[in-house]
This record gives structure tokens, C-alpha cells and sequence, in this order.
């Protein structure tokens, strides 16, 4: 095989790499709160889903026997790794959002086979990713791992590339963008990435909207748990004074745009304030926060936004019965 070679060498550690501290999540939450819980109709960006907490309740989601797409994407790779693998020529895996990095042992094993140098993580929970990479360093201690604390959103340029890399973006991330959104992540994605080197995307499809309501509505209640936690987030870190059980949760398909919605509900009049942000709001009864979108894709589409921003797809593999899809695409 042959590759560019290394571009920047760093030393493998176990402490992360800190682009993104505490004070530059603290300042991005107080700004999007301020522009979200002001707008008319009223939102939050998912990010803030993910503290100790919620990064818990979502790995219980992912268990859910509703919640089909990361038992699904686990079974493509374990099926494809060893293809995407050898397709990808990669010797660094870099995962953004790599969370748990539950799926990247199956892609680490089917790197192994050909040249793996190392491994990049990326993740804005600095928690999460000491643990990942507490768990991977027991697992395979000649790996060296980098791990860097980021927003994908700011620090994609800032990113290592110890090797020629394959870049993941699994689970269905991407759909969390609004499609303009989505535009401009690709764009600087692939700007970001160095000629040769791969994106492995997994993207959720387009299918019968009462698995997908399902699948963000469980019988359980987790997902509503969830939901609601990004309410403890802001008391918890703003000061706010949200009642979660005042809140319902909501989960829609909108069939125009092909995509999951998630909300919150108020359920009667109230006030709420948000003393760091010197906020007092007032919610009707029945007023909503739209807390998540997961766009659902297909195929032909995606193909075409992945062509649009420089990334061409190399390579597609679905489950039997086409409910998610990883795609390659080489930059
Ligand atoms: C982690 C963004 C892929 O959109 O399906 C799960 C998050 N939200 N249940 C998704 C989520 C509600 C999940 N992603």
C-alpha cells in the first residue's frame, strides 16, 4: 500500500488533547440557550444532551428494542470492516463523536490487518473520552491513541492526522444538522481532510414512519428521559428553575422535510428563569422546544450531497432490510 506518509507527529497519551475547555462549552451553551429559548417557535441544539447523565440514558436508547440503527450499523460493520477496511488504505482511524467507541473496536480489529499506526477519538465530553480511552489502552496497549476534546463544528482543521486516515461519523450523526447545515459541515469536512483520505458515514434511512416514531418514542420511556435531561443541563449549569415532569415529550415525523422531530412540551402556563443569562420566559400552555432533528436519509440523496462537497462514495453497504447504510466516500 502506499501513503502520503505521517503529516504531524504528536505523542500518544492518555490525557486528551483540549481544544474545546469547559469554558468554551460553558460560553457556546450560554449563546445558543440565549438565541434558542428567545426564537419564535422556541429550540436547543442537541449537544447539550450529552452530559454524564444523558450520555448515559443514550446508551440505554441504544439498547432499546425499538431503537434499531446502532444494532443495525453494528451488524453492517461486522459484516463490511474488513472491505472498508482494505478499500480505505488507512493507517489512522479518526472517530468523531466517537462517544463510547463501542463500534470502533470492530474497525480498529479490520485496520489491524493491513497498516494501523493509530487511533484518533473525538469527542466534546472530555469524561467520555478518558473512559474510551482507559477501556482501548487495556485493549490494545501497542495502539497508540490521541485523543482530542472538540467541537466538530470549530475544530475540524485542528484535528491530527498521524497517517492517512479513514474518518468516522457513525450512528447517524450527521442527521442532527439542518440540511444547510449539513452543507456547510460536509464542505468543511472534506476541506479538512488531505486528498486520498476516506469519510466512513453512517446514515439512517428513510423507512415506515411508525418504526421511526418508535424508535424516538419507546415504550420504556428512556427516550422522554432523555429528552427532557437537556432541561437538568440548563438548571443544572445556567441556574434555571425548568420542572422536566411539566414537560411532555414529543416525537414526530415530518413527512415533507424526512425527519425525526423531538420536543418538549409545556403542559401548562409557566414562568422559568434562566438567571446566568438574566432570561425570564414565559411558555404558554401546550408550547413547545424543539430539542432534536434526525434527518433520515436516501441514498441517491446523500450520494449527491457527499458528490457536492468534494467526497466521492467508493462504496455502500446496508442490512437486509435497508434500514441504515455506511457509505465510503474518498476525498
Ligand atoms: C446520536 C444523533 C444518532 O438522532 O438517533 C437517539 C440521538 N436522539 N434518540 C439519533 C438520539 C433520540 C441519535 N444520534
Amino acid at each position: 500500500m502506499t501513503t502520503d506518509g505521517p503529516r504531524t507527529r504528536l505523542p500518544a497519551a492518555v490525557d486528551p488533547t483540549v481544544l474545546l475547555t469547559a469554558a468554551d462549552l460553558r460560553r457556546s451553551l450560554e449563546l445558543d440557550v440565549r438565541e434558542g429559548l428567545t426564537a419564535p417557535p422556541r429550540w436547543l441544539p442537541p449537544k447539550y444532551f450529552y452530559d454524564d447523565r444523558g450520555s448515559r440514558l443514550f446508551d440505554r436508547i441504544t439498547r432499546l428494542p425499538e431503537y434499531y440503527p446502532t444494532r443495525t450499523e453494528h451488524s453492517i460493520l461486522v459484516a463490511s470492516a474488513a472491505e472498508i477496511a482494505r478499500l480505505s488504505g488507512a493507517e489512522v482511524l479518526l472517530e468523531l463523536g466517537s462517544g463510547s467507541s463501542e463500534k470502533t473496536r470492530i474497525l480498529l480489529d479490520a485496520l489491524a490487518a493491513g497498516s494501523l499506526t493509530g487511533y484518533v477519538p473525538v469527542d466534546v465530553s472530555a469524561g467520555a473520552l478518558r473512559e474510551a480511552i482507559a477501556g482501548l489502552a487495556h485493549d490494545y496497549p501497542d495502539l497508540p491513541v490521541y485523543g482530542v476534546v472538540a467541537d466538530f463544528d470549530l475544530h475540524l482543521h485542528r484535528l491530527p492526522a498521524p497517517g492517512r486516515r479513514l474518518v468516522a461519523l457513525l450512528g447517524g450523526t450527521l442527521g442532527n444538522y439542518p440540511p444547510a447545515q449539513r452543507g456547510v459541515f460536509l464542505q468543511r469536512l472534506a476541506a479538512s481532510m488531505h486528498v486520498g483520505e476516506t469519510l466512513l458515514l453512517g446514515l439512517d434511512l428513510v423507512k415506515d414512519p411508525a418504526r421511526l416514531v418508535a424508535a424516538y418514542d419507546d415504550a420504556d420511556g428512556v427516550t422522554a428521559e432523555f429528552n427532557r435531561n437537556v432541561l437538568s443541563v440548563l438548571n443544572r449549569e445556567l441556574g434555571a428553575d425548568f420542572d422536566p415532569l411539566r414537560f411532555a415529550h414529543v416525537a414526530l415525523w415530518d413527512v415533507e422535510r424526512e425527519w425525526i422531530e423531538m420536543r418538549l412540551r409545556a403542559d401548562s402556563p409557566m414562568t422559568v428563569r434562566v438567571p446566568a443569562l438574566g432570561l425570564d420566559l414565559s411558555l404558554g400552555a401546550g408550547e413547545e422546544i424543539r430539542t432534536e432533528i434526525s434527518a433520515k436519509f436516501r441514498p441517491e440523496v446523500a450520494e449527491g450531497e457527499l458528490e457536492d462537497a468534494g467526497l466521492h462514495p467508493e462504496g455502500w453497504w446496508t442490512d437486509p432490510a435497508g434500514d441504515f447504510a455506511l457509505v465510503l466516500a474518498r476525498r
